[in-house]
């Protein structure tokens, strides 16, 4: 006889970063921002009245989607909102990604998409990055059910030039083509997609508010594409859970979005600090791409990545290890404040 399990579906599922309890940790191991959200954020969330908890939210989050909207230069209708971008993605995979041909990312990449893909029973093929760690443009000019990659890329930071995903873009033109930028705000400026979406309407761009506008906590991404695209992702998402944002989280997204001068001097701290950190962990002999967000992942020929990992968390001091092919001697470290990883290179100068 049957048994109900064989019936489950079953899934492998993803692995979030570890979020220890223990707040005097220098916790350098999920991309957080290390500044804490503009004032703005705070003095919105003193409106969430009872009320305002005692209602549903707007299930079309107008509020947000309109401030997204004037930030970027689109119309509302080209925005869609969601729980964290993981939301946002995941109901990409599962609007767009309906195709028999098998969807193309990287095989050192964001870990999820698998997971995704894997979930929604969508055919997938991993395309190998050079040894630089590069996407090679080549892999995505070909057939495909759709296309995902993040820009910056993660764990690895390296950025693509946007004449190359226009490459992929131009060859795909019979797929939906997700480009994510959630670390783009760390890249240098102009380096978004964005500009591309009135040549391209199967172009879906994805951003976050939990690194730049250091909102990990309070779960907000959003995408931005053409009309249509946003239309069957809201289909989808109405067929799902029609209210998605919290009240909370749309009053703090908003007030976020409109502190765009805030964000922009924390990103340039963040970005001038991981400038300082590749230069002080060169000297001491770590390997590493050139990475454009708000991390690195870095190799030591003398010291086992894997054993660094173990000594720095004894040490009180969290960052990520990947147990996986190509990348098991790697660390990602996120960039934190100026004294945390002041904190990190005195260990490591001792250690080495
Ligand atoms: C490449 C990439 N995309 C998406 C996400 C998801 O971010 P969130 O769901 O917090 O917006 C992450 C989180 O680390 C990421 O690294």
């Amino acid at each position: 006889m049957a048994s109900w399990e064989d019936y489950v579906r079953k899934v492998v599922p993803y692995t979030p970063g570890e979020q220890p309890e223990n707040l005097n940790v220098v916790k350098l191991n999920t991309n957080e921002n290390p500044y804490p959200p503009s004032p703005k954020v705070r003095e919105a969330l003193r409106e969430l009245s009872d009320d305002k908890l005692r209602r549903y939210p707007d299930p079309a989050a107008a509020s947000l989607t309109d401030a997204i909207a004037r930030q970027y230069h689109v119309s509302p209708g080209q925005v869609f909102v969601g729980v964290g971008s993981d939301d946002v993605l995941a109901m990409s995979f599962l609007t767009f990604f309906n195709s028999d041909k098998p969807i193309l990312f990287p095989d050192i990449s964001y870990s999820f998409y698998e997971v995704w893909a894997d979930l929604f029973r969508i055919p997938y093929r991993k395309q190998k990055l050079n040894d630089a760690f590069e996407i090679v443009t080549e892999d995505y000019c070909q057939e495909n059910g759709g296309i995902v990659f993040p820009n910056p890329n993660a764990p690895t930071g390296v950025l693509m030039g946007k004449d190359r995903i226009e490459r992929i873009l131009e060859s795909s033109k019979g797929s939906v083509v997700i480009v994510d930028e959630a670390y783009i705000d760390f890249a240098p400026e102009g380096s978004s997609v964005l500009p591309l979406l009135p040549k391209y309407d199967n172009l879906l761009v994805v951003q976050t508010f939990s690194k730049s506008r250091s909102l990990a906590g309070m779960r907000i991404g959003y995408a931005i594409g053409s009309e249509k695209l946003i239309g069957y992702l809201s289909d989808c998402k109405y067929s799902f859970n029609s209210y998605t944002l919290s009240q909370a989280a749309l009053l703090a997204g908003e007030a976020a979005v409109r502190d765009a001068a805030y964000y922009e001097e924390c990103s340039e701290k963040v970005m001038k600090t991981r400038e300082k950190t590749k230069k002080v962990l060169s000297g001491m002999g770590f390997a590493f791409a050139d990475s454009q967000a708000n991390f690195l992942f870095v190799t030591h020929e003398k010291v086992p990545a894997r054993q660094l990992f173990q000594d720095l968390r004894k040490a009180g001091i969290v960052v990520r290890y990947f147990d996986q092919p190509r990348i098991d001697d790697y660390l990602r470290i996120t960039i934190g404040t100026e004294e945390q990883m002041d904190v990190l290179f005195d260990f490591l100068r001792k250690y080495l």
